[in-house]
Formats: structure tokens, sequence, C-alpha cells
């Protein structure tokens, strides 16, 4: 790191569908994160969450990260970097030890925990997070903070996330080819939720929907702890691509007239009735009535919250008290959150990153809930154990390299 400074820097990359954000911020002497640096590039290598062409996804990393530390200043040599697919699988889990010396410790937590997740898991998948859901002291449940407390017997009950192995080391090579070093992958939801949802609403019950590009990622929330997280492999590429279909027109053209003119058809006001429309080939552009474009995003939005509603299954959104909150790029289309209000009968808002110092306008919108989420997640780490972040970069071959990793993250 060039920056001379006594605080401690750490930075994030969200490896998007439609874009690749890094974000570089320093940890000042009271625990708080001042952003110092931002890189947007748009993401050419990735389909539905997934890379999918290592070179592209490369280069465009490269690009994100260069930006970002020529505003910060400063060379980066780790990220916390993102990840989220259809291959994300979520597990309930439930172990117990005995209570050593009659009083809960850390170790004993750490004993139930791991009991928790003495489950068989697929080979091709690793685990990436468990989070505890509930403790339980010789019986009595919803204990969130167990340590100091009396008892014979404590028990976890544990949400496991697991990711595809080959999914993971796509993202791991194209990191170490941008010659950065990996300090953890973190799943997106998770991440969004910590920029975006308050305390009160995870308390209250609520669930937090990330409609990106090529995914729409999902955490719900039920007395301060995650109980759900799903990656759906949906998103608003799938709306651009209705588009293009509906009025013969080039995908990227369909993008443009989404982000100019879509909107629901209860936000049309009769203004604007006509919209150019280019045709492919040679043909001659063509005017096409807004009512049109509308009816089309509209079914597909309606489309995406039924999977939605199906894929949460026995949980039923309307029993969230906090609702529902709506985020990522796609969420920004005109009617959206009354849309899913009417399909998920319960309160819906659009949820913005939480400010943070230094912010640079360009990373506030809904878009950016993951990569802001990510370096909420590390300056979480940074506060539990700030030894830990200081990682020096290893000078180790790339094949070498991908192989320690997968060998310290079995
Ligand atoms: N104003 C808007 N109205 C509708 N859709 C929008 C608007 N602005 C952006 N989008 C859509 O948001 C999507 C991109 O969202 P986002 O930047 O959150 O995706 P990503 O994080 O790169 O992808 P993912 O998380 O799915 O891998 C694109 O489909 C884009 O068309
Ligand atoms: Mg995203």
């Amino acid at each position: 790191m060039v920056r001379s400074s006594s605080s401690e820097i750490i930075a994030s990359v969200d490896i998007g569908t439609s874009k690749i954000v890094a974000l570089i911020a320093e940890i000042n002497g009271d625990n708080e994160l001042k952003i110092i640096g931002v890189g947007t590039e748009p993401s050419r290598g990735l389909k539905k969450g997934v890379v999918v062409n290592i070179e592209s996804t490369v280069d465009s990393i490269g690009k994100a990260i260069k930006q970002a530390e020529r505003i910060a200043e400063c060379d980066i040599n780790t990220v916390f970097a993102g990840i989220a697919g259809s291959h994300v699988r979520s597990y309930d889990g439930h172990g117990f030890v005995r209570i050593n010396e009659g009083e809960v410790s850390q170790e004993d937590i750490d004993g139930a925990v791991d009991a928790s997740i003495a489950m068989k898991i697929p080979s091709e998948e690793r685990i990436l997070h468990v989070l505890p859901k509930d403790f339980v002291i010789d019986g009595q449940d919803g204990i969130s903070e167990p340590i100091g407390m009396s008892g014979i017997r404590l028990e976890a009950d544990v949400h496991i996330v697991t990711i595809s192995r080959t999914a993971e080391e796509n993202i791991v090579k194209s990191l170490y080819h941008c010659d950065l070093d990996i300090q953890e992958v973190v799943l997106e939801p998770l991440a969004s939720s910590m920029s975006v949802l308050s305390q009160d609403e995870k308390e209250l019950g609520a669930c937090l929907i990330d409609i990106g590009g090529g995914t729409t990622d999902i955490a719900i929330f039920k007395d301060g702890q995650i109980i759900t997280t799903k990656v759906i492999p949906v998103g608003g590429d799938h709306v651009t691509k209705d588009i293009a279909h509906e009025l013969k027109t080039p995908v990227d053209e369909a993008e443009i007239i989404k982000i100019k003119h879509a909107a629901t058809l209860s936000k049309l006001n009769g203004t604007d009735k006509l919209i150019d429309v280019p045709s492919v080939g040679d043909r001659e552009a063509r005017k096409t009535d807004r009512k049109v474009l509308a009816s089309v995003v509209e079914q597909r939005y309606e489309e995406i919250f039924e999977v939605i509603n199906t894929e949460v299954g026995k949980i039923s959104l309307e029993s969230l008290r906090a609702g529902v909150i709506l985020t990522g790029g796609a969420s920004k289309l005109d009617g959206a959150v009354e849309l899913a209000e009417a399909v998920f009968g319960c309160d819906v808002r659009l949820g913005y990153p939480k400010p943070m110092s230094g912010a640079f306008e360009s990373i506030n919108g809904p878009e950016n809930a993951t990569g802001a989420g990510l370096l909420l997640y590390a300056l979480e780490k940074y506060k539990s154990k700030p030894a830990d972040l200081v990682k020096q970069k290893s000078s180790a071959p790339l094949f070498q390299k991908i192989q320690n990793w997968f060998s310290s993250n079995l």
C-alpha cells in the first residue's frame, strides 16, 4: 500500500452480471469506514451471476480496481469478493454440546456450531457461511447471546450456505489473475442485507430482495437472525430480452428503452404515449405505444415476484412485520414497489445502501447495495479479528495460490 496513514485499508469487489464495482475504504481509530476510492466497469464475462469467460472478467475487474486505486491514491493487495448464482444452496443445521464447567464459553459455542455442520455436503460444494439462528440452553430457546449463561446442554440452530467449488474457483482465479489476493468470498445477499436493512427490520422480520441483471438474491431475517438465503437466476436482463423480443429491437437498444421509458402500467400518465423503437438490420425505426412496453415489463416483474413467493416456500412474506425491501438495479423500475406490494401482500420499500462517510454520489443507488455491504462485512471482520485483515500478499505462482486457497477453505 502506497498511502501512508495510520488507518487500515480494506477493499471490496462486487462481481455482478451487469457491472463490476471496486470500493476502497479506510477504517479509522473509531472503527468507522470512509470510502476513498470507487471504480465501476461494465461486466462482460458473467451470466446469471457466474463467471463464464475468465478473460473478460479479468479485464473488467482489472479496470474497476485501477480506477478505484487511482482515486484512493493507493495500491490494494487483498479484497473481499461477492458470490451469487443458482449454485448457492442453503441447509438448516442442528448440533449440541455439553457445557463445560456449567457456564457457556466461546469454546462451547464453537463446539455446538461445529456439531451443527456435521452433515453430508456433496463433494462439489463448499460451506461458505455458517450463520447461527438460535441457541437453546437446557430446552430454553430464543437465546442469541449465550455466552456466560448457566446450563448443562447447549444446542445451536444454524443456517448453512454452500457454493459450487467450480463457480468459486472461477472467481478466485479471475481475482488472482488481476494480481489480487482474496480475503474472503462472501454471499451477495448477506452483503446486501448488511448495507440496506436496519437492525429493527431484522428484529421485526424482513425480506431483502436484490434484483440485479442476472440474479435475484433473497435474504430473510426474523428475530435479528438470518433464516433463509436464496439466489434465483432471473433479473433485469430477462426484462431487457423480453423487450427486445416483443418490440423486435436489438438487445442494446432494448436496454436503453427500458431505462428511459419503462414503468408499470399504473405509472403511465398518458403523456409520452409513443416511443421510438430502432429496428433490427436496415429496417426503419418505428413508433410503439408505451403501454405495450409497460405491459411486457410488468408481466416479467410479476413473474419474478411470483417465483420469489414460490422459492421462499413456507415462509409467508405477509407474516414479516417489516415487509419486503427491494434493492439492486432492477428495483429502480418506476412502479416496481407498488407491483411488489400487490403480489406479496405486504409493505414494500426501496432499499438504498446506508450512507457512508466519504461516499461518492455514484455509489448511492440501490445497485450498489452489495458493494457497500461487502465493506460493512469486512468492517465486522476487522472489529472481531483485526490481525486477520492485515494479510501479506503471496508471491506464489497462480496454480499454487489456487491450491492454497482451496486447501485453507475445505
Ligand atoms: N431505471 C431502471 N429501471 C429498470 N431497470 C434498471 C434501471 N436501472 C438499471 N436497471 C437494471 O438493473 C440491472 C442491473 O442491476 P445491478 O447493477 O444491481 O446488477 P448486477 O449486480 O451487476 O448483477 P447481478 O447481481 O444480477 O449479478 C440491469 O438489468 C439494468 O437494466
Ligand atoms: Mg448484484
